[in-house]
């Protein structure tokens, strides 16, 4: 056998082996072999590299490069669904069909499942394309990182698909994958995710698709569009769609009537707690496409199809006690110790109480029977107690009055349901949380400062207050767990870089009580810089849009504070902007009169930290490339057609790593 036909076969091996595994469940190759052939394909296409194809098996495992995603329009726009709780809306919907149709309609009667949507293009039976929904107009392009999702076929299986068409699923993380997850961030103090489906939205915009790799995301389809489809009904699409290897779901029923319909709803409202995935309801569609054409749109969904969701499952348990948590804002929440029990496919240990009126209202005792139900948060909440479980000596609950981490007596605001920690400079959970909140994305954006480092880094009192984190020497750093010359290194250019993060956010990074972003936003617009807003009085604050009393008092706090003035001095000091864009200058005029215009993939920083530094060095960014380009900042992946255009107009191209240094380099130097 030639390299090439080995390859063929190979792929085609492969190919078979992940869909009878992630698709069917039905693994015929063992794990070794399978290793075996994946191994060698991998070889040989490193040595005959003119064989290489996106499309590949070996393609599954996700490029390590940092992607930024491509926006793009939806062919068809993604709406969403009417939703109902009632089966009489149910009954509506299906009379309300025939009767506009004057004729009695087939359903088809689907599982609603909990992830979040995806849109591929399949072009000659290979995967082109995958969007998300984006605002439902415009979506990312996450094809990267789609390919790597072992049950999504990149080249479809027989032969009668569509030359072009569009498919339409959910992407899914199994509850054990999300279990794993979330246990796996608990040990490394990470925040974690509060159900399956934020888990799967936020892997599939990972920026490195070889860590989507890692969190093996599953799909499930139920929606085919195109032009020239195989069939004329929804259902036979579906069964189309299964056989070019597609994950349908085996649930998916055509009914009659409402009855059948009706008997669906039952059966699953009690069947999907045993489903590895997370389903909210059920999608009712009408069956014939000729049909849903006639119903059409509304703005916002289609007449044709209702979504039916289930009740949020409760379960019974018995509550063991209460612990309570303080936060960065020293608010302290009592948290109930519960009898494990199993609820919507997790097993439940704790619930939130939210706060002291909540347990008086419940008249919570040890030891009682409670009823909990899951929202959209991780923590389920406890809805109902049953007295009549109560045991004799069962004592009721009452509210700590220490703060659970340094035992300062608590506080309670008139008109506010929270008990406060005072002791907001020297808590260390408060303390911590500061910190963390400092070095988020949103706020200075200092990444690789993660809550381990920032933990330990506070154990060895080298961090107390953010202005500490300027201070830093590398020597501190090195040695300690997670933190590499080159985590180091990178640490330091975003401590470097903090220093252009505007006033408004600098505001926000503080972490002032109730001062969250918008509301940064506006007193950073109100007063222009840290010290007219340090010098305001409470009628000057009020008389800003969206500060009322409780926000006013806060800000009049911190600023009377002298540790925190003395922590401002310090930043100030540093070199954090303390002052708006009105007033502040650039931070150079190294790019003065240049027009600068970047295309590609970056590594360092995303695309829009580089607009904000051209920007903020003096210079313009410009979308295409003319004449007036001073020159490209081109990162990888830069398109061959632009990369040709600056070439023949005989424009410098510059990496990132040129680019920065440029920006580094003496005012003097000429470009
Ligand atoms: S059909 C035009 N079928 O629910 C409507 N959607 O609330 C096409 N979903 O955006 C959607 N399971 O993300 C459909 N079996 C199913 C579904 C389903 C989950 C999601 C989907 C959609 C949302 C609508």
């Amino acid at each position: 056998m030639n390299p090439a036909e080995e390859i063929e076969q190979l792929r085609a091996e492969l190919n078979q082996a992940n869909y009878e595994y992630y698709v069917l469940s039905q693994p015929r190759l063992t794990d070794r072999a399978y290793d075996e052939r994946m191994r060698r394909l991998q070889d040989l296409e490193i040595l005959y590299p003119m064989y290489a194809d996106p499309h590949s098996p070996t393609q599954r495992v996700g490029s390590d490069l940092n992607q930024a995603f491509r926006q793009e329009a939806h062919r068809y726009p993604m709406l969403s669904l009417g939703n109902t709780y009632s089966e009489a809306e149910v009954a509506d919907f299906y009379q309300r069909v025939c009767r506009t149709l004057g004729e009695n309609v087939e359903l088809v009667c689907e599982l609603k499942y909990d992830g979040t949507s995806i849109a591929l293009h399949y072009e000659q039976g290979r995967l082109v394309k995958a969007l998300t929904r984006g605002d439902g107009t415009v979506g990312d392009d996450v094809t990267e990182n789609v390919k790597t999702i072992r049950s999504i076929p990149l080249v479809l299986r027989g032969s009668d698909y569509p030359e072009r068409f569009e498919i339409r699923g959910e992407i899914l993380l199994p509850w054990s994958v999300f279990e794993d997850l979330n246990r796996e961030r608990e040990a490394r103090s990470e925040p974690l995710f509060a159900n399956p489906r934020n888990a799967a939205s936020g892997t599939i915009k990972l920026q490195n698709a070889s860590l989507v790799a890692k969190r093996r995301l599953d799909a499930y389809f139920y929606y085919v569009l195109g032009e020239k489809l195989p069939a004329t009904e929804h259902l036979s699409n579906l069964q189309k769609a299964k056989s070019w290897g597609f994950k349908v779901s085996d649930a998916v029923t055509l009914c009659h009537n409402l009855d059948e319909v009706f008997a669906f709803l039952k059966k699953w409202d009690v069947e999907r707690a045993s489903l590895p995935v997370a389903t909210d309801g059920v999608v009712i569609k009408v069956n014939r496409l000729d049909q849903q054409a006639e119903l059409g749109f509304t703005a916002k969904s289609p007449r044709w199809a209702i979504a039916y969701k289930f009740q949020a499952e409760q379960a019974a348990t018995r509550l063991l006690s209460v612990d309570y948590q303080v936060g960065r804002t020293g608010a302290v929440t009592p948290v109930a110790n519960l009898e494990p029990v199993l609820l919507s496919g997790t097993t439940v240990k704790r619930a939130s109480l939210h706060n002291a009126d909540i347990i008086e209202a419940l008249d919570l005792h040890i030891g009682d029977r409670v009823f909990v139900e899951k929202g959209g948060e991780i923590i389920p909440k406890i809805v109902a107690v049953d007295p009549k479980s109560r045991a004799a000596d069962g004592q009721p609950v009452g509210f700590t009055d220490r703060c659970p981490d340094c035992a300062t007596p608590l506080l309670r605001y008139p008109g506010e349901a929270a008990h406060y920690c005072p002791n907001q400079l020297h808590c260390p959970t408060q303390v911590k949380a500061r910190l963390e909140h400092f070095v988020q994305r949103k706020a200075m954006n200092l990444e690789g400062m993660g809550p381990e480092t920032i933990d330990a880094l506070h154990r060895l009192e080298l961090l107390k207050t953010p202005a500490d984190f300027y201070g830093l020497k590398p020597v501190q750093l090195m040695g300690m767990e997670r933190m590499g010359e080159k985590s180091i290194r990178n640490l330091m250019q975003a401590l470097r870089e903090s220093k252009q993060v505007p006033f408004e956010r600098v505001l926000f990074a503080l972490g002032i009580r109730f001062v969250g972003e918008t509301v940064a936003k506006r007193l950073a617009k109100a007063f222009g810089s840290m010290d007219a807003l340090a010098a305001a009085d409470r009628e000057q604050l009020l008389a800003v849009d969206e500060v009322g009393e409780r926000i006013s008092d806060s800000v009049l706090a911190f600023f009377a504070d002298p540790e925190n003035r003395d922590m401002l001095e310090r930043l100030r000091s540093a070199g954090l902007q303390m002052q708006g864009e009105s007033t502040a200058a650039p931070v150079s005029n190294r790019l003065s009169g240049q027009s600068v215009v970047i295309s590609g993939v970056f590594v360092h920083h995303d695309r829009d930290a580089y607009k904000a530094l051209v920007e903020a060095h003096g210079g313009k960014v410009a979308s295409s490339i003319s004449a007036k380009t001073s020159f490209v900042l081109a990162g990888d992946k830069m398109g061959p057609a632009k990369l040709e255009k600056a070439r023949s107009l005989g424009i410098e191209i510059r990496s990132e790593d040129e680019f920065l240094a440029l920006l580094q380099s003496d005012e003097n130097t000429t470009l």
